[in-house]
């Protein structure tokens, strides 16, 4: 369980990203954050893991405050944090395997991840997760020969070999195609039930959030704005989240990229 209470960031720039932010999240619940850009969304989700240091506030995994941690104890406790990108942040020339295996270094002596050298039931684990993100045929090449749904699911399996206590992912559909992008949903809210992991989703396709998650939090301004299930996020709640104007030229988008991807459709295309 992961809860947050009163958190605020001030950057050093006199930037408020965030006020006031107060949010619990339970084993196995996926929160899907959405919000317009700047919206303080990888703010929130980079200061749980403290890539960006709170400036006010406590954020609870399990007993401890990550807020409030030394450095080493805070290098122990990110280790239960797993970590989901965008840009997927592979490394290039290793294999997928030993992407999956990075996920274990911080559970590894220093000499021996300068060796590269594993327990054997750390790569029995690694076999067995890139067999559940659909990848055990590609264990042996290069992460650059992947295409991107392929490095997603790596991310995926990399960030559960840390054996996470909490999933934060941010953006991670942004480079994908529809089709693509709901495989990779649907797996990440799978290994959540499977795993009763608490997972954060920042995402921008709001259709796409609610097809799949269980609970939508919108910011707007460095607040929470709303806070429920998808079915209740309407036509007045995205306006609060959106602003009205802002709102509406989205709906046209998307209505644009339906057409779009319908007309693949018919030329026998895409999803
Ligand atoms: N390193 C930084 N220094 C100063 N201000 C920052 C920094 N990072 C973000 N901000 C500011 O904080 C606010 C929130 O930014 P953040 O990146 O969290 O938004 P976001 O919701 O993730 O947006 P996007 O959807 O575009 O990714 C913005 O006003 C941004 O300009
Ligand atoms: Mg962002």
């Amino acid at each position: 369980m992961l809860q947050i209470d009163s958190l605020s960031k001030t950057y050093r720039t006199g930037d408020k990203a965030l006020t006031d932010i107060s949010l619990s999240v339970p084993k196995g619940q996926i929160v899907g954050l959405i919000g317009p850009s700047g919206a303080g969304k990888s703010t929130l989700i980079r200061c749980i893991n403290r890539l960006v240091e709170p400036t006010e506030g406590r954020i609870l995994l399990g007993d401890s405050d990550l807020a409030r941690l030394g450095k080493r104890p805070l290098r122990r406790q990110r280790r239960r944090i797993g970590m989901i990108f965008q840009e997927y942040a592979l490394v290039e020339r290793l294999t997928v395997m030993e992407n999956v295996l990075s996920g274990r270094l911080g559970y590894v002596p220093f000499w021996r991840s300068c060796l590269r050298r594993f327990e054997p039931h750390d790569v029995r684990r690694a076999y067995a997760l890139l067999d559940r993100v659909g990848l055990l045929q590609h264990a042996d090449k290069r992460a650059d020969a992947l295409s991107g749904g392929q490095r997603q699911r790596v991310g995926i399996a990399r960030a559960l070999a840390q054996e996470p206590e909490l999933l934060l992912v941010d953006e991670p559909t942004a480079s994908l195609d529809p089709k693509t992008s709901r495989q990779i949903m649907r797996l990440l809210t799978e290994i959540c039930a499977e795993r009763k992991l608490p997972a954060i989703v920042n995402i921008h396709d709001v259709p796409l959030a609610c097809q799949f998650v269980q609970r939508v939090v919108g910011l707007s301004a460095g607040k929470v704005v709303f806070d429920g299930d998808p079915s209740t996020l309407d036509e007045t709640a995205l306006s609060t989240i959106y602003g009205a104007d802002d709102w509406h030229a989205m709906q046209q988008e998307s209505r644009d990229d339906d057409e779009a991807e319908s007309a693949l459709r018919l030329v026998g295309v895409g999803t």
